[in-house]
């Protein structure tokens, strides 16, 4: 069961169906879900398909996309289910969008996932127009959470997350979670339209310790959730410290959130490389 006094969205990060069905049986709950092309590629259906050396087309990809989200919507109808458009260096805005708002009419409970990129940045001011709710990804700098709350602005809180990467940022001897730290900070002093999504979740600790910086949502891979499930889904207490190890704290910084989006340096090593692994992953399905 759902603790009664978890405020934190916890939702499963994963593109099998039969997982979320599993973890609805063991815990009752799911409050939403995250898929991403690199999870689409993970999928039991996707892989064994992959191993009997049958690629998709394009078209057949992208319904195989849908068939999979479908099924996700149907087993958590009040949650949000993530649902990410292919883009990589060249993509354009407007090729985000298009794939966005085909995406958004798949279920009644999407979120789009747009990269943090200039290029995401401006499909995501058309969205927030278009009333199309979205989730900015391969997010890993608090400038670049800060670009995504003013290219938002206006939207109503529930429409906008934003996903910092935890663990990638840990496995270059960062620490992931001083960056959630710092934009639930940051995003204090604004007007709560965007919600923070603690993304890329490697560990127990991950989850823990974003429920105690009181993250929106949190999105965890299945094991993490289910090792903290079957410990009776322990809240942290104020004794609770973070073993961060070596790894290198993110200074806060001290950024007017009133700055249009565009004044912000939002380049990151890692979003670009997440973007090409993103879209190696989706077209290494493809004939
Ligand atoms: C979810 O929205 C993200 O795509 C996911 O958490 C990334 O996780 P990873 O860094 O383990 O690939």
């Amino acid at each position: 069961m759902r603790p009664g006094n978890l405020k934190t969205r916890i939702f499963l990060d994963g593109g099998d169906p039969g997982e979320t069905r599993e973890m609805l049986d063991l815990f009752g709950f799911v409050d939403g879900q995250t898929t991403n092309p690199s999870l689409i590629s993970k999928n039991p259906e996707a892989r064994a398909r992959m191993e009997r050396g049958e690629k998709f087309s394009e078209s057949e990809l992208l319904e195989f996309y849908e068939g999979v989200v479908r099924e996700l919507a149907e087993m958590i109808p009040q949650g949000s289910v993530s649902i990410e458009v292919y883009a990589d260096e060249n993509t354009t805005a407007e090729h985000m969008i298009e794939q966005g708002r085909e995406m958004f009419r798949w279920i009644p409970n999407a979120h789009i996932k747009l990269p943090t990129t200039a290029e995401g940045l401006k499909a995501a001011e058309m969205a927030i127009k278009d009333g199309i709710r979205i989730n900015m990804t391969l997010c890993f700098s608090q400038e670049q959470a800060a670009a995504v709350y003013d290219a938002t602005a206006g939207a109503r809180k529930g429409d906008v997350f934003v996903s910092p990467f935890v663990g990638r940022l840990d496995d270059r001897g960062e620490d992931g979670m001083s960056l959630i730290d710092n934009i639930l900070k940051m995003y204090r002093d604004g007007d709560g339209h965007a919600e923070v999504l603690t993304a890329s979740v490697r560990s127990y600790d991950h989850l823990i310790y974003a429920l105690k910086l009181e993250s929106d949502i949190i999105t965890a891979p299945f094991n993490a959730i289910k090792e903290w499930g079957n410990k009776g889904f322990p809240l942290p207490g104020h004794d609770y410290s973070y073993p961060s190890g070596n790894l290198k704290l993110l200074p806060y910084e001290h950024i007017d959130l009133k700055k249009r989006w565009t004044e912000f340096n939002i380049a990151h090593v890692l979003t670009d490389t997440g973007l090409a692994k993103f879209a190696a992953d989706w077209n290494n399905l493809i004939q």
